[in-house]
């Protein structure tokens, strides 16, 4: 299930490979993917050091980088793009390891992972980054950062179903999808729905684009981005009503381990203050929010 040494093929990349991309360019990432390597740029895959310690004494699981799981693709936070991963959370771990001295390598890795920490216990990560949601129940086996990030959920529906909100979705007894194992997911199922499962962000979309579901209940910065893409625009519309979660995203590590965990909120208040992280906002995810009076 995990991908760390090349040739390791799970299941879940022959999903991943089997609805593959979009283009010739996504497939070749995805290739890459598959075979096992790490994802970020400017790194080698083999000779993979053992655990070690970067600026200020922070222990790392590779010496000298600071190892990153995701699940990808989440745009805008996480996303290969020729070949390399990037986006708003990438961007943000970067400076946490411009600071420790280090190099950021990001690793590939199933969902649920995220909420039960195993990568980051068995020692394969140091951090997990993920678009991922603030939650008690994930608190219980990860340590969360300060928030970086504030997210609602979001209802995506074809045009040709007429939906514009769950009622909808309820009155027409319609096909709902959802990510499997996010907020999104147990928001739908708050709501009395039992949601189609895809495996990643990817998969939703596409379930969207082959009409295996009619709508689907999904972070709105992710929905925010697809609308940007003249072809899902055409095809989809966003819900009438905002879909108020209230989520913060997070950044977590291993239980107890403060020393990274205080390395990371560092940086994000650094960021805040300094004019970075509005940079990298507006860079990455789009105008930056208005003040509420
Ligand atoms: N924010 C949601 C959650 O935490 C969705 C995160 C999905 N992230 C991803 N990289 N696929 O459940």
């Amino acid at each position: 299930m995990f991908r760390t040494a090349e040739g390791h093929r799970s299941q879940r990349n022959s999903t991943r490979r089997g609805r593959s991309g979009r283009s010739g360019l996504r497939a070749a990432a995805g290739a890459a993917a598959a075979a096992g390597v790490f994802l970020a740029a400017g790194c080698s895959s083999s000779g993979d050091s053992g655990p070690g310690e970067a600026a200020g004494g922070v222990p790392v699981v590779h010496q000298g980088k600071l190892t990153t799981c995701t699940h990808l693709p989440y745009p805008p936070f996480q996303f290969e793009q020729n070949g390399k991963v990037v986006g708003f959370d990438v961007a943000l771990i970067d400076l946490v390891a411009q600071n420790l001295k280090v190099e950021q390598k990001i690793l590939d890795t199933p969902f649920e992972n995220f909420k039960t920490g195993a990568f980051l216990n068995s020692g394969q990560c140091d951090l997990a980054a993920a678009g991922m949601t603030i939650t008690d129940e994930r608190k219980k086996n990860v340590d969360f950062s300060i928030p970086y990030f504030d997210a609602t959920q979001a209802l995506l529906a074809t045009k040709k179903s007429g939906i514009t909100s769950l009622d909808d979705v309820k009155a027409k007894s319609a096909r709902l999808g959802a990510q499997a194992g996010t907020t999104g997911e147990s928001y739908a199922k708050s709501q009395g729905f039992n949601p189609v499962a895809f495996e990643s962000s990817d998969a939703v979309l596409n379930g969207l684009r082959t009409g295996q579901v009619d709508a689907v209940v999904i972070d709105y910065p992710v929905v925010q981005g697809w609308l940007k893409d003249k072809a899902n625009s055409d095809q989809f519309v966003l819900g009438t009503k905002a879909i108020e979660t209230g989520e913060k995203y997070g950044f977590s590590v291993k239980k107890g381990n403060s020393a990274l965990l205080a390395a990371i909120d560092k940086a994000i208040t650094t960021a805040k203050a300094d004019g970075t992280y509005n940079k990298l906002y507006e860079q990455w995810i789009g105008p930056l929010p208005q003040v509420k009076p």
